[in-house]
């Protein structure tokens, strides 16, 4: 199968090595030093209709849409209304993340657990509210800011701070929302609109010191599987993304691609933080290298309507990703610094995220530069190994945590040779 992949971080490089490893022929647009040693990289159009029409003239058999960017702006519609089959939902569809104030509404419409909240277009009615709200309180933009647009407000004066932050962007609406405590978990479902596989579970860390402080990030490490209790899943299967997927069909926006669930286990219950329209970034470094089936497979039977959940497998085992970021990540990230990659074994892989090729010379061009991900047999081992090549990799003044699986009493193991998946 001839497919494209459109993107360039890290979720896009797991997308694309996940396809190339079942002998797929890869396109990549417009891709990042790392894919372009497993793909084809094209010149980046800016529109939905001429990646459309990319897609047609290189004859590709599936497009695969990693960025929530790419969706709002309807890259999919476009190459379904060309014939193109496109794993992903439609611009209307993608709403789910792209518009977190009606996000929520859906939820509420259909019954899905989630936090208390209020959602507001103007500053004024939005401070007052927020002044009322027990702390800490939540405050989310409710447009896209690449997962950078939540702020966890332990006073008043933060809260206020980040709603004004918010309202210097015309046309600026924000979600307020009750803060829940709890395991926080990802489950990524793959679907045709009504079918569905879940993948394992997993568990991101999103900000950027350890022990949960800081400001958020993309993510700065995945742990995966996630240990989720069995009455867990079966709650998030029948109220969250069964109800999703009916209520997304009944509103007329029947949802394909992978719908993200970025969950909060609650003493009450487990309850949506938020949806995303796409695999998450980093779970797709930690979930896809433990998959064992046919992603190019499965996202066209999606696009076409036959996803077959059954023929969705992944392998027994653990993986872990530590994310080396830049230096003054989040707010200021440096770029051109020189990177220096050791050589990776079994079991083992770096995906590129914010790399650039300066005179030939692999440098930092992101905020997070690098996923270092290990799978073994056990998640202390997957750990240990991912940390021993993040630790070999030269990369002056990288920010990472050394935390990542704490939350759940995991720990890197010392590394031995054995037991990579
Ligand atoms: N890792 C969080 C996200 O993909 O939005």
């Amino acid at each position: 199968m001839r497919v494209l992949v459109i993107g360039g971080g890290g979720r896009e490089h797991a997308i694309v090595d996940a396809c190339a490893r079942k002998g797929h022929e890869v396109l990549c647009t417009p891709g990042n030093p790392g894919i372009a040693a497993l793909a084809r990289l094209l010149p980046s159009p800016q529109d939905a209709d001429s990646l459309a029409e990319l897609a047609v003239q290189e004859g590709v058999d599936v497009v695969i849409v990693g960025p929530e960017a790419y969706l709002a702006a309807g890259v999919v519609d476009a190459c379904m209304g060309r014939g193109v089959p496109a794993f992903g939902p439609t611009r209307a569809a993608s709403r789910l993340e792209g518009d977190k104030a009606w996000s929520k509404a859906f939820m509420t419409r259909h019954g899905i657990p989630t936090a208390q909240h209020r959602a507001f277009t103007g500053l004024a009615e939005a401070l007052a509210h927020a002044a009322t709200c027990p702390l800490p309180t939540v405050i989310k933009d409710a447009g896209l800011r690449a997962g950078k647009g939540v702020t966890i407000a332990h006073t008043h004066a933060e809260a206020e701070a980040a709603l004004h932050d918010i309202f210097t962007q015309s046309g600026a609406s924000v979600v307020v929302e009750d803060f829940m405590t709890g395991q926080e978990v990802t489950v990524l479902a793959l679907t045709d609109g009504e079918r569905y596989a879940l993948t394992p579970p997993s568990q991101d860390h999103k900000t950027i010191f350890e022990g949960d402080i800081g400001p958020m990030t993309g993510g700065m490490g995945v742990i995966c599987p996630f240990p989720l209790p069995a009455d867990a899943l079966a709650v998030i299967q029948s109220d969250i993304i069964e109800r999703t997927l009916a209520g997304m069909r009944a509103e007329g926006l029947p949802y394909t691609g992978v719908l993200y669930a970025g969950l909060m286990l609650t003493p009450t219950g487990p309850k949506v933080v938020e949806f995303n329209a796409r695999f998450g970034d980093p779970e797709a470094e930690a979930v896809l290298p433990l998959l064992e089936s046919d992603l190019a497979q499965h996202a066209l039977d999606a696009a076409r309507g036959q996803l077959d959940p059954v023929s969705v497998r992944f392998r027994a085992g653990a993986s872990a990703v530590i994310i080396l970021a830049a230096p003054g990540y989040p707010a200021e990230p440096q770029k051109g610094i020189p990177i220096t990659l050791p050589p990776t074994g079994a079991g083992e892989i770096i995906y590129h995220a914010g790399t650039a090729l300066q005179e030939g010379k692999l440098v930092s061009s992101g905020g997070r530069v690098l996923a270092v991900t290990a799978t073994a047999d056990t998640l202390n081992a997957a750990l240990g190994r991912a940390y021993a090549l993040a630790d070999r990799v030269a990369f002056a003044g990288a920010q990472l945590r050394r935390d990542i699986g704490a939350r759940i009493g995991a720990f890197p193991e010392k590394q031995t040779e054995s037991d990579p998946v």
